[in-house]
Order: C-alpha cells, then structure tokens, then sequence
C-alpha cells in the first residue's frame, strides 16, 4: 500500500465554460446549479490505499448498477465556502473542521478516512484551477465547495465496500434562501425526528438528508422553508434543523444571553455554530449549550422571553427565523423581523470570511 503523498495529476477541460457565460452565471448564481470546470477524484482501495489524485474536467460518474453505494447508501459529504478577498486572492473557512468532520462521518460510515492533508491539498487543487470562478468580493456570493465519497466497490453483500471514490466539486452560490436574510418560517415537526442517539446525526452523510425530505415537503405544504426537530427518544428536546443548527437568543441589551442546544449524540458539530459561540461571547452575551424543549421555545417566544432565533450554517449563514409554525398553531419570534443579535452576529461572521475584519482566531485559510 502507497503511504507517501503522491503528487496531483491535472488534465485540464478542453471545453470550459466561455468566459461571457461564467460572467453571467457569476452574476445570478442561485445555489448549487452551476458547476466549475473542474473537479477532483481520489480512489482508495483495501489494497492500495489513496491513489491517483487529479484535477480532471467536470463530468459525469460511470457506476455499474451493482456499485455498493447505490444499495446501501455508503456516502458522505461536506460543504464550505470559498470567499474573494477585498486584494483579490481567495481564501476559505476553516476547512480544516471539515476536514475533520469528513473524517469522523467516515469512521461512522464504515468507510476509509481520507487524511486532512489530502483533503486540504484537494480544495488548493482545485481552487488553483478554477480561481476565475470565485466570484467578486464585495457581494453575497462565494464559491461552495461539495467534497463528498461514495463506496464503489460492485456487490450486494451488506458489508463495508473495500473500494472508495473521494471527489470535489464546486459551484458558485448566492444565499441558500431566495429571500437573503429576509426571516423564513420554520415548521416545528411532531412527526418525524432526524436523528437518534447512536444513530448517524453527527455524521454528515446523504441518508440524513433523505430522511428529512418528507418532512421538509410537510412544512413546505404550510408554507415553511425549513423543518425543526425533535430529539428521536422523548420528543421534547429541540434538535436541528436537519441542514443548519439553532440558535435562541434571550432578553436584549445587557441581559442577553445566546443558548443553542448542546451537542448530544444527534446533532452535527457545525463549523459555523462553533464561530458563532466564540463571537457571541465577543459580543458581550451569555453563551449557553443546554437542552432547550420545543415548548420552552414556543412559550418563551409567544412570551417574549426568547427575543430572537436563527439558523446557522454553511450554506445558510445566518438565516434569521420570522415564525414557527406546528401542528397546534404557530408563534411569531419577536416581532418577525432579524433581531440585533442575529444581524450582529452575521455581519461579525461574513466580514471575517470577506477579509473586511481582522480575522483575530486565524480561521480563514488561504487557497489562491
Ligand atoms: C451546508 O451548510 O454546507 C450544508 O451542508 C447544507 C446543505 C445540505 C445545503
């Protein structure tokens, strides 16, 4: 088995997007519709470990029906963000929490661990290639990065398949929700959970966001964007929600305090969670991780103890939440509109990543 880094190969796409359609795309890019030239693939296999690693033109896979991920659903992903910096270089987010997480969600998913240096080296590959894609700073959009595995070894036996493809891919983005930090309306679900205790939600892997479909289409018939969850075991404690975590704010000026549900065994470690505890310290509120109940969230708001919440992750931000909507009713957050805390906190945040504030905890990292 090779255990040296073996060096990038690059074949390079002999039809690249025209520079006028890349403008145009850049201008308008929606979320996760259009596609650089480029991406990146890795193999392992039981026998010779991470091998040939390239930067090949964007195309489609080739699987034989038989390939274990399309039975037993072997597959992980992650996703961060690209940002133009004000001098024109690019930089990202911390990836090396993603790639840590990658890591973790393989172990759980019984499948290889790619090295963080491999999967650091992966976004410089491919960011050095496609830089022109990054687009301007100054906006709200930023190339996202999707690098995710799928097994591939072919055989319907139900264990670890011996055979993985670790690839990279990257599309320019504007706000995950059309309305930009307009509020969107949450459907709290009774229903369904995400995740259980033991089960895969610290793990980013595609089956959780399967499972979370349906009840997105449920909250999507009453008019909601997103769905909240319940812990699997009581259905009381609030969970996530399903592709950002959440955050409650509490009282205001002096008094405020930020809590957010602490991670237990379901709930996936987000990266931008994490900077926003730091910066929500910074801004002088109490930060709490604790267990809060969905009816201690509709009471405290319908109450006016909880002032403000939101969503935060990667592709969302900070998305700040106007109401809750659930099977008894629904309940206004403050008066509908993005609180102070939650525009605070998002400015703090996306001037960091825009290289427009001193970035003091050394989270951005360089690529091109
Ligand atoms: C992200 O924030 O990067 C996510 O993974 C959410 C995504 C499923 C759109």
């Amino acid at each position: 088995m090779s255990t040296t880094p073996q060096p990038f190969g690059r074949t390079l796409n002999p039809e690249p997007v025209s520079v006028s359609r890349r403008a145009e795309i850049l201008a308008d890019p929606g979320f996760g519709l259009y596609f650089t030239d480029h991406m990146v693939t890795i193999r392992w296999t039981a026998d010779g470990g991470w091998q040939e690693p390239g930067v090949v033109p964007y195309g489609p896979l080739s699987l034989d029906p038989a390939t274990m991920v399309l039975h037993y659903g072997q597959e992980i992903f992650e996703g961060l963000k690209v940002y133009r910096q004000p001098d024109g270089s690019v930089a990202s987010f911390r990836p090396d929490r993603n790639a840590a997480r990658f890591r973790g969600s393989a172990a759980r998913l019984a499948m290889a661990e790619l090295p963080d240096e491999l999967f650091l080296a992966s976004l410089r590959e491919l960011v050095s290639v496609d830089h022109e894609w990054v687009p301007p700073a100054g906006g709200e959009e930023s190339l996202y990065l999707r690098p995710f595995m799928l097994a591939t070894e072919v055989g319907l036996g139900v264990r670890p398949s011996a055979e993985y493809l670790y690839a990279l891919i990257a599309s320019p983005v504007g706000p995950y929700f059309s309305g930009g930090i307009k509020p969107v309306d949450v459907w709290l679900s009774t229903e369904y959970t995400r995740a259980a205790a033991g089960g895969t939600g610290t793990a980013k892997c595609g089956g959780n966001y399967a499972a979370s479909l349906l009840p997105q289409a449920q909250g999507a018939a009453h008019g909601c964007a997103q769905v909240a969850y319940l812990d699997a075991e009581e259905r009381t404690w609030v969970d996530e929600m399903g592709s950002n975590n959440l955050f409650f704010v509490f009282g205001s000026g002096s008094q405020t305090e930020v809590v957010t549900p602490e991670l237990t065994g379901s709930i996936l470690a987000g990266v931008t969670r994490d900077a926003l505890l730091v910066l929500a310290k910074e801004l002088g509120c109490q930060v709490t991780e604790r267990r809060i109940s969905g009816s201690e969230w509709l009471e405290g708001a319908a109450e006016g103890r909880i002032t403000e919440v939101f969503g935060s992750g990667t592709a969302a931000v900070v998305s700040p939440i106007g109401r809750v909507k659930h099977a008894g009713g629904e309940v206004v957050m403050g008066d509908g509109q993005p609180g102070p805390v939650t525009r605070q906190l998002r400015g703090l945040l996306t001037d960091i990543q825009r290289g427009l504030r001193p970035d003091t905890h050394h989270w951005m990292y360089p690529l091109a």
